[in-house]
């Protein structure tokens, strides 16, 4: 086998495994005219309960997603136009459309699932079908104007997220096809600066605050009769989604946490140790860790936040005690250099960078020996198997030139 061909499978298998996000295209139609039409690509976040945990699953849409044209229709019979994607075994994404004759926008999104199906929701502890509804998701466009947004839009729809990505679409359409025109949404316009269509309107969206980047890293101690108890060095950003007073929608924002401007305190017990960081008195977030003294392992349990912040309208809190995040054992700390991300619930996670934390069994202020997370075992494996490979390649070309010579040699005796 030639390189260029080990290369290009390799290249293959990237794509397979890495652009396994698919585009479905999805039509409604009444007789022969085609009144919505939709190219996108969705994947589905969905929370829901096992026998003793909380799970969250991602699903995206998969290509064999149809029109169910028994519920979609074009609302000639005076309801809304209505169009439901049906996939697997009950699961459907439904959009319902309104207009005022110069506007069109996605009235309301419903997510249905089948928690009966153990494809998707292994071990759940219930089988019933859930229907999630979010209302005015903010999706508009002008009439006879296809609405394009290629970055990902994400909402939340009860306690599950949809995010839509390379969208195109447009209902009320005059003609059978996606109208040449396009309303593009802010993300797209931010990203792509001064877009070159002429026939572009503007849409209603939010603008896209910027990401914040890497938070700082900060040490914290939590101290027991004056000697630490529990160390932690992390960088920490706040992944989190919740209804914003200014722009009156809901939104998902990041926010790194200052390691200055944080104080900290907690509390550490025989089996259960909490680290509490508190940020200019509107944030607090709440780190729970177990030990099980049968086992000598130990792990975060539980994340809760509550912030408190100007643009809410209501103080948030969220909180996961069912979590198993950063298990290590006793008379160890547990370091992941490679960012992690710890889902707490739908509406918030918690991004570490570079951490390091010893809930339990801290002598004299250090840390002891790391047991370091799969992430990073993995990147370190990233240079030997590449080197590996190498060292193989080496050998099949000198086995190669060693078999050529010798055939070459035999040839050349029979003569
Ligand atoms: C659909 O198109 C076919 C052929 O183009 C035509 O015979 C038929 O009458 C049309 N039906 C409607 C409802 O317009
Ligand atoms: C969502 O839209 C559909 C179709 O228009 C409608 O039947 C349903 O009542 C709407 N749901 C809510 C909660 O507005
Ligand atoms: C839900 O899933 C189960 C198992 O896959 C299936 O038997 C059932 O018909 C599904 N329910 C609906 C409403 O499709
Ligand atoms: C439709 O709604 C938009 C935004 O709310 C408004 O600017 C426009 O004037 C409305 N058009 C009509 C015909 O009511
Ligand atoms: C499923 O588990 C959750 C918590 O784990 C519990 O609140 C709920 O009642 C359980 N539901 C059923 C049907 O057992
Ligand atoms: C949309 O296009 C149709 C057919 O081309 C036309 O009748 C209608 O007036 C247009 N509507 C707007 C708001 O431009
Ligand atoms: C901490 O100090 C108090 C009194 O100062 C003492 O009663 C307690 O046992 C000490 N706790 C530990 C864990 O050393
Ligand atoms: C934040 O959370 C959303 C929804 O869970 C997810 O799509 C997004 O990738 C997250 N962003 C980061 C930077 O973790
Ligand atoms: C917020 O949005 C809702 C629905 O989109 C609208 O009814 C309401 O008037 C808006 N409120 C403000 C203050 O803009
Ligand atoms: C905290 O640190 C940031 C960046 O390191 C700096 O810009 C900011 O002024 C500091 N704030 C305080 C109160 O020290
Ligand atoms: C932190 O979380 C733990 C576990 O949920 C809880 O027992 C504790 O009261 C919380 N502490 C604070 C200060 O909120
Ligand atoms: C502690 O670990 C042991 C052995 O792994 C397990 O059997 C036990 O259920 C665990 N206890 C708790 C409270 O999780």
């Amino acid at each position: 086998m030639k390189l260029s061909h080990v290369l290009a499978t390799l290249i293959i298998a990237w794509v397979a495994v890495f652009g396994c996000i698919q585009a479905v295209t999805l039509e409604v139609r009444e007789g022969n005219s085609t009144c919505i039409k939709a190219e996108l690509s969705a994947s589905l976040s969905i929370t829901y309960d096992a026998a003793s945990s909380t799970r969250t699953v991602q699903v995206s849409l998969p290509d064999s997603t149809t029109v169910d044209t028994g519920s979609s229709s074009c609302g000639t019979d005076g309801g809304s136009p209505w169009l439901v994607a049906v996939f697997g075994s009950g699961h459907a994404l439904g959009l319902s459309f309104s207009t005022n004759g110069s506007l069109y926008s996605v009235a309301n999104l419903t997510l249905q699932y089948n928690l009966s199906d153990s494809s998707i929701f292994p071990g759940a502890n219930s089988s019933d079908v859930v229907t999630v509804v979010s209302a005015s998701v903010g999706i508009w466009a002008s009439v006879n104007t296809t609405y394009r947004c290629v970055s990902p839009l994400t909402f939340r729809v009860g306690g599950a997220g949809v995010t839509f990505s390379d969208m195109r679409l447009e209902a009320y359409m005059p003609g059978n096809d996606l109208s040449p025109a396009e309303s593009v949404c802010t993300a797209d316009q931010t990203s792509t600066t001064a877009s070159p269509t002429t026939a572009t309107t503007t849409t209603t969206q939010a603008p896209v605050p910027t990401p914040p980047g890497q938070p700082e890293r900060g040490s914290y101690s939590v101290l027991r009769n004056g000697t630490a108890c529990l160390l932690a060095q992390m960088g920490l950003q706040l992944n989190i989604s919740y209804f914003s007073q200014s722009q009156n929608q809901t939104i998902q924002e990041l926010v790194n946490l200052s390691p200055n401007l944080t104080t900290v305190s907690g509390s550490c017990e025989a089996s259960s140790a909490t680290l509490i960081l508190t940020q200019a008195q509107t944030t607090t977030l709440n780190f729970t860790f177990t030990l099980n003294s049968t086992s000598n392992k130990y792990h975060l349990g539980a994340i809760s936040l509550l912030a408190n912040w100007s643009d809410m309208t209501a103080p948030f809190s969220a909180s996961n005690t069912s979590l198993d995040y950063l298990r290590s054992s006793l008379g160890h700390s547990y370091m992941c250099n490679a960012e992690q991300t710890l889902a707490v619930l739908p509406v918030l996670s918690v991004n570490t960078f570079r951490l390091q934390v010893q809930p339990f069994g801290v002598t004299t202020n250090q840390f002891a020996t790391a047991e370091e997370c799969q992430m990073d075992q993995d990147q370190m494996l990233i240079p030997i198997i590449v080197g590996a490979a190498l060292a193989g390649l080496v050998l099949i070309v000198l086995i190669a030139y060693l078999i050529g010579r010798k055939k070459s040699h035999a040839g050349y005796q029979t003569i």
